[in-house]
């Protein structure tokens, strides 16, 4: 039977099986009692499937041996081969090289529930398979399949023959050629098999004069009912090949080959999903149906698109036919050979929209291939797996498997067609792609979820990133003294910092894993200059973003040139000294954040903090809903002093550090309380309320920080304790400058120092008074009178300078 006329017998039964949808394959149904099981679990609908890839992979293996009472559960775990079965199956065998076992679940074929072997190392492949089949069983009732008998065709060339007599011989004598070839194959017919029937077929002439110069091939058409069929298809050739030729009685004997092209043996799998079901992720169930066919116009018409359209396809069906011991090479050959019938490579799956009598729309999805399954034969003795494999399968027929491949294979297509159309293809495939990257890194397993919830989180699926998380869940563990195992139970959030600018020593990158407590969603920070990440800071910090971080750090380096530190250089230790200051002044932004955003409650987990620092056991009632900014923070002062630990030997100025950092949060938590009216501010503690509020420009850390680009040998603690004096004296003087610049300026902000002197001393509506001003910024200097020896008039105007440029 020519192609075409197979297809249009396909189109027929198509046209049979479309519009009543009725299921097709009865013969040969050898359900098992797990397909009892199976089915009355489908009747509870895909309960016992479920969240199976969130289980562990022993509780999977448990589940199984549930449902297969007789399936040797270990047989995947273990391996199945033994090295003497493998030195028999292939030559100079040297041993094995495995491929993962995955399930694809939720697919529903003519009704019946199938669970589906499929070996393959590509991640997402069988989680897009399984997450259409439950698409497709729950909005279109499942994928309808219909396959043709098992029917291979064996080639045997005549060479040098008269075309037409030859043929006329052959057909004449077609019956006579059939019984032949049954007599050669009796086990075959035994089963319900054998050569069907034979037809010819010019293939070209020889270059002769000589009336017999064509060159035909003969094919038999054997039934190889449960086997693949391709050795015997061969075997047929190589005895029927003299039987024949007599019958031709001219020519040479040419090739005796059975093809894989086994147009006779089709499966065509066939969905048909309403339009208004079709809805996935943020597109209504229109814009995903036209984002389908979009995509499969593209594949129809670009060569290159139908390559990987058609590769995608057998992802599926090459993982099912490697788990069930199918030959995936002959399946690859047919299916792209097929893909050519039409003339040009052509996408071999069709998609179209159709609408019913009532005018309602569906999208119809369909896959036919010529495919040679075997549930009997071949390697299928050899590897022990095959027989677990095809238990877990329900036992499946020939046919029920080359349904099961089409199946898989349309499913496969329609998820990456619906991902691409909808979300891009790297958002599913990289998620699922990121433990292998995480796995090649040499994470361990415990921290596996959390590194990939990371490369996620921010977009990036590299060992890069990986290496970042592990730097950084190494400073976690390393402040949390160690005790990985109670971190592998949590689940983090994370805050990833990027500070890149040509001034800087180098780009500072900052990764920091943040507790989540369970029953809130990870949170993952990014500070960046993307304007996404700056959008999202802006939400949490408010107006001071990465360009005003970025600009502190790069004039920080200008208040310390006009200290004139003993023997500064500023390249020296530069990258270290950016990146504390970095850490200073993010803990800086987020306790004024958790103050400001928080209210009161803000002071409770700026004490909450401030206790777990200082290491005491008082615990506060946190509202878990607060818990990332508390956590950043606790991060944030848990990584500061891992650093500066790491890095600074001289132990006067690692603790002038964390002192002065547990100074900047009780001050500014203290400062907060007469804001919120807690303390009630008046001239008499106003002292304190400014020296609380001065850490709001924490430059005392800027200056022990670039200590550390000095000539160490000059450091003294006496000489710290100046920095530290030195550095509260320019606070002051910072904070009451800024906030009368800032008056002037009609900022209202409670916060506002000047504008609080002015309130308790009755006087603020006159914050534009220039005496006042002076009396206040004098008030100030009392304040800081005698607390140090140097004229810091130089410091001053550089401060005055760099807070005009930061407008802050
Ligand atoms: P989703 O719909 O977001 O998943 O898809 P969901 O979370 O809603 O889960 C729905 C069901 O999907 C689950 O049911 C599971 O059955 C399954 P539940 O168990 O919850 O009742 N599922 C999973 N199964 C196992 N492991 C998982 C998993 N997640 C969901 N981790 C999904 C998420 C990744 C499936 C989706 O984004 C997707 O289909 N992406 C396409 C991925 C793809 O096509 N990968 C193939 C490799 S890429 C390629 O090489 C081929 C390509 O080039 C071909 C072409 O160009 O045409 C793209």
């Amino acid at each position: 039977m020519s192609y075409t006329k197979a297809l249009k017998r396909l189109q027929t039964i198509r046209a049979h099986v479309a519009p009543n949808l009725v299921e097709e394959t009865k013969e040969g149904d050898n359900s098992t009692h797990s397909d009892s099981m199976l089915r009355n679990v489908s009747n509870k609908k895909a309960s016992i499937w479920s969240g199976f890839h969130q289980k562990p992979i022993k509780d999977r293996i448990n589940l199984l041996k549930r449902l297969y009472p007789t399936l040797d559960g270990d047989i995947f775990l273990k391996g199945s081969l033994t090295p003497a079965q493998a030195d028999m199956m292939v030559e100079n065998c040297v041993g094995k090289i495995e491929l993962p076992l995955g399930l694809g679940l939720n697919f529903l074929i003519n009704g019946k529930e199938y669970v589906v072997p499929m070996a393959l190392e590509e991640p997402s492949v069988i989680a897009a398979a399984s997450s259409v089949a439950k698409f497709v069983s729950e909005r279109g009732g499942g994928f309808k399949v219909h396959t043709t008998a098992p029917v291979m065709a064996s080639q045997i060339v005549f060479i040098g023959v008269n075309y037409s007599s030859a043929k006329y011989l052959v057909d004449m004598n077609s019956q006579k050629i059939v019984d032949f070839c049954n007599s050669h194959c009796r086990v075959m017919v035994s089963y319900g098999g054998g050569c069907r029937g034979v037809r010819t077929k010019k293939i070209y002439e020889l270059q002769t004069e000589d009336e017999s110069r064509d060159v035909m091939v003969v094919e038999l058409l054997i039934d190889v009912q449960e086997s693949m069929g391709m050795n015997l298809c061969n075997t047929l050739a190589e005895r029927c090949s003299e039987f024949i030729r007599n019958i031709i009685g001219e020519g040479k004997i040419g090739l005796r080959i059975a093809t894989n092209l086994c147009v006779e043996r089709m499966a065509t799998s066939f969905f048909k999903i309403p339009v208004d079901k079709l809805a996935w992720k943020d597109l209504n169930g229109k814009e995903v149906a036209q984002g389908i066919i979009r995509a499969y116009e593209f594949a129809v018409h670009d060569i290159k698109r139908t390559a990987t359209h058609n590769k995608g396809i057998m992802n599926g069906v090459d993982a099912v036919a490697l788990a069930l011991g199918q030959d995936w090479r002959g399946i690859e050959a047919a299916a792209h050979t097929y893909a050519t019938l039409d003339g040009g490579y052509r996408p071999l799956t069709k998609y179209r929209i159709a609408k019913d009598t009532s005018g309602r729309e569906f999208l119809l999805g369909e896959l036919e291939l010529p495919i040679a399954c075997a549930s009997k034969g071949g390697v299928l003795g050899t590897n022990p797996a095959y027989n677990a494999t095809h238990l877990v399968a329900g036992q499946p027929t020939g046919r029920q498997i080359a349904g099961i491949l089409v199946s898989v294979g349309l499913a496969q297509n329609f998820a990456a067609m619906r991902a691409l159309a909808v979300e891009g293809i790297q958002k599913g495939h990289m998620t699922l792609h990121a433990k292998n990257i995480a796995v090649s890194a040499g994470v361990p397993p415990n921290l596996i979820d959390e590194v990939v919830a990371f490369m996620s989180s921010k977009g990036t699926f590299d060992v890069g990133t990986v290496e970042d998380y592990m730097k950084a869940h190494k400073i976690y563990s390393v402040t949390k003294k160690g005790n990985i195992s109670e971190s592998s139970k949590k689940t983090f959030s994370t805050c990833f910092v990027k500070i890149d600018h040509p001034d800087l020593a180098e780009t500072i990158i900052l990764n920091l894993i943040i507790e989540t407590p369970e029953d809130q969603k990870p949170i993952h920070l990014s500070i960046t200059q993307d304007p996404e990440d700056k959008k999202a800071f802006g939400k949490i910090f408010g107006d001071h973003s990465y360009d005003w971080i970025l600009k502190i750090l790069l004039l920080s380096n200008q208040l310390t040139e006009v200290t004139e530190l003993p023997g500064y250089q500023k390249t020296h230790q530069a990258s270290l000294c950016y990146r504390l200051k970095l850490i200073t002044i993010l803990i800086n932004r987020v306790v004024t954040a958790i103050l400001r955003n928080y209210k009161e409650e803000g002071i409770e987990i700026i004490e909450s903090v401030y206790s777990v620092c200082k290491g005491s056991n008082v615990e506060y009632k946190i509202p878990s809903s607060h818990f990332f900014l508390h956590n950043l923070l606790t991060e944030l002062i848990a990584t500061y002093r891992y650093y500066i630990d790491e890095n600074i030997d001289n132990k006067f100025l690692r603790e002038a550090l964390i002192e002065d950092i547990m100074i900047s949060l009780f001050g500014l938590k203290e400062s907060y309380k007469y804001l919120y009216g807690i303390t009630g501010l008046t001239k008499e503690n106003y002292s304190i309320f400014i020296g609380h509020s001065s850490k709001r420009i924490n430059l005392t850390q800027v200056l022990l920080i670039d200590i550390l680009a000095c000539d160490q040998s000059r450091i003294t603690s006496e000489y710290i304790k100046h920095i530290v004096a030195l550095g509260q004296v320019i606070e002051l003087k910072a904070v009451s400058i800024r906030d009368v610049h800032k008056a002037e300026l009609n900022d209202n902000s409670n916060y506002n120092c000047y504008y609080n002197w002015l309130k308790i001393h009755g006087k603020d509506a006159q914050r534009m008074n220039e005496k006042n001003k002076v009396e206040f910024l004098k008030s100030v200097d009392e304040l800081n009178a005698g607390k140090i020896s140097v004229d810091t008039s130089k410091i001053m105007n550089q401060i005055k300078f760099n807070l005009l440029l930061l407008n802050v």
